[in-house]
């Protein structure tokens, strides 16, 4: 997620005309074109959202496909997302697999981001949310049998004894009607540690709090300090780890780069307010 990813223009899950018939079987084959962002191929319904490396399209009322553009095996994130599930974690549930393609369940409800600036959640309460998933998250122990699909797969993290998202922010978070936040979007989920995968937020956080000119800047700014300060982990000792992972972030633009060492000092600065 980059920080001009965390704008309110992120689409919604807009309800047009649907295909209730649909169903994972029938999902067309892949896109032809992959690696061209927001080019998105025929789905098999409505097109929700097209992110930087996936297309999301509508199925039915209860699932959508989410559509790699490169091919990327969807594989190793689905069984993540299945494993966590299954220790009770607030995800949608990953109905069918097949190359790049995921279906899923559709969750229905704004992104924490949209909800944010909307100003129907309050900054203090976004920040719980995002805690609240990685204290959940992070209860999760490794699988012991998992791995990414292609050891050169971006990150280069490996280690650490549980569950990690690594791109935890409110764009990939849904407010469901249903189940509450739910967490999307698990590309970098992998095993690691805890305090690197919340340095990770802080970062995206902190992305936007220092892009002066930013609409966002000052309510990233407050977002990030609530979100260090409900969180138990001191994220200093792994803060350039995490600008590393960010700096090989493949969805980072260049002007987005630019503002990471920045972004590191501001975390910092909270942390030391915070800890010391
Ligand atoms: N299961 C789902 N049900 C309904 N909407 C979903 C679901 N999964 C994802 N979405 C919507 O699609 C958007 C993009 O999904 P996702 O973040 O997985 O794709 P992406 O290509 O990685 O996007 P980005 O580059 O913006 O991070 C989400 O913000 C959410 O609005
Ligand atoms: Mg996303």
């Amino acid at each position: 997620m980059t920080p001009a990813g965390l704008a309110p223009s992120d689409p919604a899950a807009p309800d047009a005309a649907r295909d209730p018939g649909a169903s994972a079987a029938a999902v067309p084959a892949p896109a032809e074109d992959p690696g061209t962002p927001h080019a998105a191929a025929e789905g098999p319904g409505p097109l929700l959202t097209a992110g930087f490396s996936a297309d999301v399209y509508a199925i039915s009322e209860t699932q959508v496909l989410r559509r790699y553009r490169s091919g990327r095996d969807a594989g190793p994130e689905a069984e993540l997302m299945r494993y966590a599930l299954a220790h009770g974690f607030p995800v949608p549930k990953a109905v069918h697999v097949g190359g790049p393609d995921l279906v899923l369940e559709r969750l229905h409800g704004p992104t924490l981001l949209q909800a944010l600036a909307a100003g129907v959640t309050s900054l203090h309460e976004g920040a719980h949310i995002m805690t609240d998933l990685h204290s959940k998250l992070h209860r999760i122990p490794a699988p012991p049998a998992w791995a990414p699909s292609s050891p050169t797969d971006w990150p280069h993290v490996s280690g650490g004894d549980v569950v990690v998202h690594l791109d935890l922010h409110p764009g990939n978070i849904v407010l469901s009607e249903a189940h509450g936040p739910m967490l999307v979007d698990w590309a970098n989920a992998r095993t690691g540690t805890a305090e690197l995968d919340v340095a990770l937020s802080a970062l995206i956080l902190a992305e936007v709090a220092v892009d002066a000119g930013g609409e966002y800047s000052e309510a990233a700014r407050v977002l990030l300090a609530a979100f260090l300060a409900g969180t138990h982990l001191d994220v200093r000792p792994v803060l350039a780890e995490a600008a590393h992972v960010r700096a090989n972030d493949p969805a980072l633009v260049a002007g987005e780069r630019e503002l990471l060492g920045e972004a590191v000092g501001l975390v910092r600065s909270m942390e030391n307010v915070t800890r010391d």
